[in-house]
């Protein structure tokens, strides 16, 4: 198990656009594993790599279905965004904090597996709304960019899933 240094807010490395991934190889095979090692240790249910100070557009998700996660998206692309739903949520490149966040309720997303195989899946809840929390760290974007009102900073017992 390898864990690694989670980047906070206000690292200029959260700000940046990620480069889509061009091929699968050891080094970020390890990069994969090593981004769910540091995601279930901190106890969140998504990791960009960027928070890991790595520009690529690779994103782990585990929200706590069966299928069909754990979940790698290499170079993510949403095609279709449905409905709406207010949820708070949070990041642990903000800890502490959450705040209430505006997203489409079910997405329609393609990206590659680790095999670099193309898929397409549709998600909704939870998983639709970390989807989209992650794309947005590919592309720079925080949650605290888009926070309806002000962020909160929650009892422990009352957190909201941090990606
Ligand atoms: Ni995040």
């Amino acid at each position: 198990m390898a864990l690694r240094e989670v980047r906070k807010e206000g690292d200029p490395v959260l700000r940046k656009e990620c480069r889509p991934l061009k091929e699968m190889n050891d080094r970020t095979r390890q990069l994969i594993d090593d981004m769910f090692d540091t995601m279930y240790e901190a106890q969140g249910v998504g990791l960009a790599a960027p928070q890991v100070g790595i520009l690529k557009q690779i994103v782990v998700i585990d929200v706590g279905m069966e299928e069909p996660e754990p979940l790698v998206l290499i170079n993510p692309e949403i095609l279709e965004m449905n409905g709406e739903c207010t949820d708070y949520e949070g990041c642990l490149s903000v800890p502490g904090y959450q705040g209430q966040v505006s997203r489409a309720e079910q997405v329609k997303v393609r990206a590659l597996d680790p095999e670099m195989k193309e898929f397409e899946l549709t998600a909704d809840g939870l998983l639709a709304r970390c989807i989209q929390h992650e794309t947005d760290h590919l592309h720079g974007v925080l949650y605290i960019d888009k926070v309806i009102g002000e962020l909160e900073q929650p009892a422990a017992d009352e957190e909201a899933a941090e990606e």
